[in-house]
């Protein structure tokens, strides 16, 4: 069996790259023979980049129904909020005990604040809390707390999944006695799919706020979103540079090599951004409707969720419970009886 595991952060409402970067992949991954699936809300990880209450329980609901809407069936994959297993604190604890500081300087999220404060001209750390620098030891205790052996993430969070092997291998090799505690979990990447770009042709994100959104909002959102994507000044009839566009890198996202193909023909014959911004919505909706019912239905049954996500921590804690009490007796925090 293998251990199919990833997470989304709880920050703000779900946009295409998300995905296109993480869901599609890992519920396609879930339906394959022998993959056990462990897919979570990463609302411990929201806390660090968002001190919004309402902000965070709305994106926990929309990030849920999200899951379940792209085909997620709980029945088959353990389901759950990082919040609710405390056992993943507990690990983290641990986890930051053996984690070099170094480590955790080489960190892309957090040189990006010490970046922007430079530029500022303000204080390096200004701004930097202790969730934003441990960030990594959290995610890594996701991982390794149910031995996943795969991750299926966009190219930002590789970095994450190299900083979860060291922590597993430095945990290893200090307690585990020729026993290994923890697998070395691998990042898998879609490449056509790696960082997908947003409205402004950079990565697609929310503290970029160029995301086009998954289902809130409907059609109308979507459709409003796609004609905002920035083009260059070519009008109808003159070629267009398909591979330099981030339009045509959204369709070929979503689109079948033979489709791509012919968009990219289009486009290089003259295509006017105007039509091929409503191809690619087509393409879009095309995909994104059916979920989109199954989203609008699932939204309206709050009770149903809680009761997913319930039986999914359950279903978790059955293994981080056993595999806690391990790793606590591992490190000497023992009974005295
Ligand atoms: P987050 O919430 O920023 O993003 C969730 C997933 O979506 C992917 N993604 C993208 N993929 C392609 N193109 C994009 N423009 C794009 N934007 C986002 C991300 O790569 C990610 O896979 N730290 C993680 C959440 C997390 C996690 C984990 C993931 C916490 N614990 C354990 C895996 C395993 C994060 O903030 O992702």
């Amino acid at each position: 069996q293998t251990r199919v595991l990833t997470g989304i952060t709880t920050t703000g409402t779900p946009h295409l790259g998300n995905y296109a970067g993480a869901i599609r992949p890992a519920v396609a991954a879930s339906t394959q023979p022998g993959v056990d699936a462990f897919f979570f809300l990463a609302d411990y990880h929201a806390l660090i980049k968002c001190d919004d209450p309402a902000r965070i329980a709305r994106s926990r609901l929309e990030l849920a129904v999200t899951w379940l809407a792209a085909g997620l069936d709980p029945e088959r994959v353990t389901f759950y909020r990082q919040s609710d297993i405390p056992e993943i604190p507990e690990l983290s604890w641990l986890l930051t005990c053996v984690t070099g500081k170094g480590l955790m300087n080489r960190a892309h999220a957090y040189k990006a604040s010490l970046d922007q404060n430079e530029a500022k001209g303000v204080e390096p750390d200004d701004g930097v809390t202790m969730g934003l620098f441990s960030y990594p030891v959290l995610m890594a205790a996701d991982i390794l707390m149910f031995n996943a052996h795969r991750v299926p993430v966009g190219r930002d969070q590789v970095q994450h999944l190299e900083m979860a092997r060291d922590i597993a291998q430095r945990f290893n090799h200090l307690y585990g006695q020729g026993r290994e505690f923890f697998v070395l979990p691998e990042a898998v990447v879609e490449e056509d799919v790696a960082t997908l770009p947003g409205l402004d042709g950079r990565k697609m994100s929310k503290s970029y706020n160029n995301t086009i959104p998954l289902f809130e909002g409907g059609a109308k959102a979507l459709k409003a979103a796609v004609m905002r994507i920035v083009t260059d000044s070519r009008q109808p009839g003159e070629a267009k540079d398909a591979e330099g566009s981030h339009l045509y890198s959204l369709y070929k996202a979503f689109a079948t090599p033979d489709e791509t193909k012919a968009f990219r023909a289009a486009l290089e014959g003259g295509l006017g951004w105007g039509e091929a911004k409503q191809a690619l919505c087509d393409r879009l909706e095309r995909d994104l409707a059916p979920m989109r019912a199954r989203y609008d239905e699932l939204i309206a049954r709050p009770d149903r969720l809680e009761e997913i996500l319930q039986a999914g921590a359950a279903r978790a804690r059955r293994i981080a419970q056993p595999m806690m009490a391990e790793l606590r007796d591992a490190v000497g925090l023992r009974s005295l009886r």
